[in-house]
């Protein structure tokens, strides 16, 4: 398994071009299962979980191309079984369910498991499905899918923690081959919800309001192949967004769309970082006096559960107390304990971490348990005095496109040992 020896204390300096989104690009994929003709996908990230995608859409039938960030798909003869082991490999997989269903109206699908952020149950996907008059039952570890009538209808999607992002997408992929009007209430707003409802409205879906709680799909009975850019990747964003910051560095983010952001940004700013907006992105780099601020986790358009734990090390490093509260995901707070052996003081308190910053930290060998806790520990090993060694660095890869060899490019010390 591979890890990353990082020497911390370097500055970052200089410009990266920001990769296409790991979560409009897997769902995206999942869409050109809609239609037999072919579609073109650009920008798609270079990612373990991308390429998993790309597996299950070929067991399925399709024939799948990638020559650069550009994927053909072309899916004329489908089945509608999925691999067990390969689809319960990724959880992003579920997203082939509703597609699916819209074209073959039947789907067999292995069960997601859960993760170590939390038990990420799938109810309101199949509660929506169901509500489009699929007969879904749970069996051996499967979801066996079958639709007699694939029929509009007016459901509402919230959970307990509010709106679902793969959840709105399922359905909504399955609606817009369904018969009639559907709507979804309580639908999620994450630009990569909007993305992907771009993309069917491109394949020429009728979805109205999107990007607002509220979809109003109105099914039709065909969809046709077209070529589509990804958006880039907001997360990947933030991140290197606060890489900038806990290095003292100054770094410009091309390609940054600040309004999907904008809940970030802000509580970057309320820090005392500097952000400008650029013709092309944004530069980032750290003011000149930075103050704690407490964070809430909250569906789009409010802080990305995807920011917490790197938002955490930057917290860690400015003096006062911070809490951070995380609402989407019961527990998210795998990056803590690695992050205490690097010298931070943290400690948890039901879903809020209470973060005494200001000690600065010391480089030590720590264990990445998901991806965005990975990156957390990247950041924390960069802004860290000595060399830190996060190992399973598999994690990253799922979901950051060569994030060693763009850290380098700022100048980071940061190695990629083999083994
Ligand atoms: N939920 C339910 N029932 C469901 C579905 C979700 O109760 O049927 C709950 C979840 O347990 C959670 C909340 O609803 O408490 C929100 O989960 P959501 O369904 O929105 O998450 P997801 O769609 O499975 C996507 C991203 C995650 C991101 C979340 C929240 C992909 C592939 N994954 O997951 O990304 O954290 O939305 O924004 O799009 C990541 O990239 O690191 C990552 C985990």
């Amino acid at each position: 398994m591979d890890k990353f020896e990082i020497v911390g204390g370097q500055q970052l300096h200089g410009r990266i071009r920001l990769s296409g989104a790991k979560n409009s690009a897997l769902p995206m994929l999942a869409a050109c299962l809609l239609t037999s003709d072919e579609c073109i996908l650009g920008n798609v990230p270079d990612l373990s979980d991308v390429n998993f995608m790309l597996e299950i859409l070929e067991s399925l039938g399709a024939k799948v191309n990638r020559e650069g960030d550009k994927v053909r798909i072309r899916s004329e003869e489908l089945t509608p079984f999925g691999d067990y082991n390969l689809i319960r490999k990724m959880r992003g997989s579920i997203c082939i369910l509703g597609p699916l269903i819209g074209r073959l109206r039947e789907a067999r699908v292995s069960m997601p498991g859960g993760c170590v952020i939390g038990t990420r149950p799938i109810d309101l996907h199949l509660k929506g499905l169901r509500a489009l008059g699929t007969r879904i039952d749970v069996e051996s570890g499967y979801v066996n899918a079958k639709a007699i009538n694939l029929r509009g209808k007016e459901i509402f999607l919230g959970g307990r923690s509010g709106p679902t992002v793969l959840g709105t997408i399922n359905v909504m992929m399955a609606a817009v081959l369904a018969e009639g009007m559907t709507t979804i209430d309580c639908a999620a707003c994450e630009p990569e919800v909007v993305d992907v409802a771009q993309f069917l409205v491109a394949m020429g879906a009728q979805i109205e309001g999107v990007g607002s709680p509220c979809l109003r799909i109105s099914g039709v009975k065909k969809l046709r192949g077209v070529e589509y850019s990804v958006i880039p990747d907001r997360i990947e964003a933030a991140t290197f967004a606060l890489a900038a910051v806990v290095t003292d560095g100054e770094v410009v983010l091309e390609g940054c769309q600040t309004h999907h952001l904008s809940a970030v940004l802000d509580k970057m700013n309320e820090a005392g970082c500097e952000i400008i907006r650029e013709p092309n992105g944004l530069m980032v780099r750290r003011g000149k006096v930075l103050q704690s601020v407490d964070i809430t986790t909250q569906p789009h358009p409010g802080f990305p559960t995807d920011v917490q734990a790197q938002m955490m090390v930057l917290m860690i490093l400015i003096p006062g107390l911070s809490i951070i509260t995380e609402r989407i995901f019961e527990s998210r707070f795998m990056h803590v304990n690695e992050l205490i052996r690097l010298g931070a003081d943290i400690s948890i308190e039901g879903p809020s971490a209470i973060v005494k910053g200001g000690k600065g930290l010391s480089g030590a060998p720590v264990m990445a348990s998901d991806l965005r806790a990975s990156a957390a520990l990247v950041l924390a090993g960069l802004a860290a005095r000595g060399t830190t060694e996060v190992s399973r660095v598999y994690h990253i890869d799922r979901g950051y496109e060569k994030i060693d060899e763009k850290l380098r490019s700022l100048g980071a010390r940061i190695e990629r040992v083999t083994g």
